[in-house]
């Protein structure tokens, strides 16, 4: 195999990469070659995979181009040179409240983007595409129930909308013009390399520095918790073994409220609950996410391999380590926003 994957000095790309070169049980060796195109947004950062660089570079194993997912000439030069034969895409603008703030470079990424990725994949005569999604482009669940892959498209935000749109264009290059195409649709990662404007580093970092802890609303909004190899497990799977047009929940079957969570991070770090500060909510906030991942057990053999209590413990002792990372990744822009996004909370 001689894959490209997108995003990959981001979150999860770049946990997907160790998870690919690593024993993941899944392969039984490394792939041929794999490109890491990534545009080194704010949030992709090159440190992220410079352990995989040192060991497998030399080797020819690993290459890393910076390129934008909606540049037709960078896709396409890039397929060509390296005669890429299989494309995942984690590419895209990711957070949700960004996206309420300016929608605009969620379309560009996430739409446009995965537009320009699939109409080169089919002139290049890619054998596989995988795009990797969300519980988000379900919308809200009320208590009870679970998302499974046939519950309609409800998007609440700007990011699920592109992301929703996106899945649409995936499925209609396999049916219209016989991609192989497959979506996987992943409920809240955490783990090693998390931006700290997402839920758990955000608070985690916060908590360490004694700041207030800006929770949204009645902090009882619930996601469905899943430690980010299992979702990079699910997505190795989706490639080996999934149909072509098919389309994995995956989920941690660890629903915890967002106020739980936050307790928990304190806990582990001896830190006041006195910092915990309810805030003004997200707009069109989504109440509950909840995956059914029934269908990829039964196809793929998808079982998570990590209890929230092992990952989570994995995770606070990861950052307690790297401090120096979260504080080398908060760039300029990140200030930038984070003090516009939480100054009006
Ligand atoms: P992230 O924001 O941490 O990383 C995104 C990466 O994509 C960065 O390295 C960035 O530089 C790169 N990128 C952005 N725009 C690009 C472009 N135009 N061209 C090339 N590279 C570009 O995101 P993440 O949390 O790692 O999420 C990865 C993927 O997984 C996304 O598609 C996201 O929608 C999806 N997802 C995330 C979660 C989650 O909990 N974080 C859950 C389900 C699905
Ligand atoms: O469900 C999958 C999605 O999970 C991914 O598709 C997104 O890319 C990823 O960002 C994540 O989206 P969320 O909006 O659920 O994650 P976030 O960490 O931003 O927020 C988690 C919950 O915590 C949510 O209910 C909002 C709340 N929250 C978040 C922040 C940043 C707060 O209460 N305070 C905060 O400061």
């Amino acid at each position: 195999m001689r894959i490209m994957v997108t995003g990959a000095c981001g979150f999860i790309g770049a946990n997907f990469l160790y998870f690919l070169f690593g024993n993941n049980g899944v392969l039984d060796n490394a792939p041929e070659l794999v490109v890491n195109f990534d545009k080194l947004t704010y949030a992709g950062n090159l440190d992220n995979v410079k352990a995989l660089s040192d060991k497998f570079a030399d080797k020819k194993q690993y290459v890393f181009v910076h390129g934008d997912i909606a540049s037709k000439e960078q896709v396409e030069q890039t397929l060509k040179d390296y005669q890429i034969d299989t494309v995942i895409n984690f590419a895209a603008e990711s957070h949700v409240d960004r996206s309420i703030d300016d929608p605009t470079p969620f379309i560009q990424t996430n739409v446009l983007g995965t537009q320009v990725l699939l109409s080169a994949c089919l002139k290049f005569g890619i054998k596989r595409f995988v795009q990797v999604s969300t519980d988000e482009v379900y919308g809200s669940l009320g208590k009870d129930g679970l998302f499974t892959e046939t519950t309609p498209l409800d998007p609440s935000s700007p990011y699920s909308a592109s992301k929703a749109s996106a899945d649409l264009l995936v499925l209609a290059f396999g049916r219209t013009y016989g991609l192989d195409v497959r979506i996987t649709r992943c409920s809240n990662n955490y783990g090693p390399y998390q931006f700290p404007e997402k839920l758990i580093p955000l608070i985690f970092r916060k908590a360490l520095a004694g700041e207030k802890l800006p929770v949204y609303g009645d902090g009882l909004n619930v996601r469905d918790w899943i430690y980010v190899e299992d979702h990079c497990l699910g997505v190795l799977l989706t490639l080996v073994k999934g149909k072509a047009g098919g389309v994995y929940n995956f989920g941690g079957s660890a629903e915890r409220s967002n106020i739980e969570v936050v307790k928990l991070i304190l806990k582990e770090l001896n830190q006041p609950e006195s910092l915990i500060t309810y805030v003004k909510d997200r707009p069109g906030h989504d109440r509950r996410y909840a995956m059914d991942w029934a269908l990829a057990h039964k196809e793929l053999g998808y079982t998570p391999r990590w209890t929230f209590e092992k990952g989570i413990k994995a995770t606070l002792d990861w950052y307690k380590k790297n401090t120096a990372w979260l504080e080398s990744v908060e760039s300029g822009a990140y200030l930038e926003f984070m003090s516009k996004w939480y100054g009006e909370r």
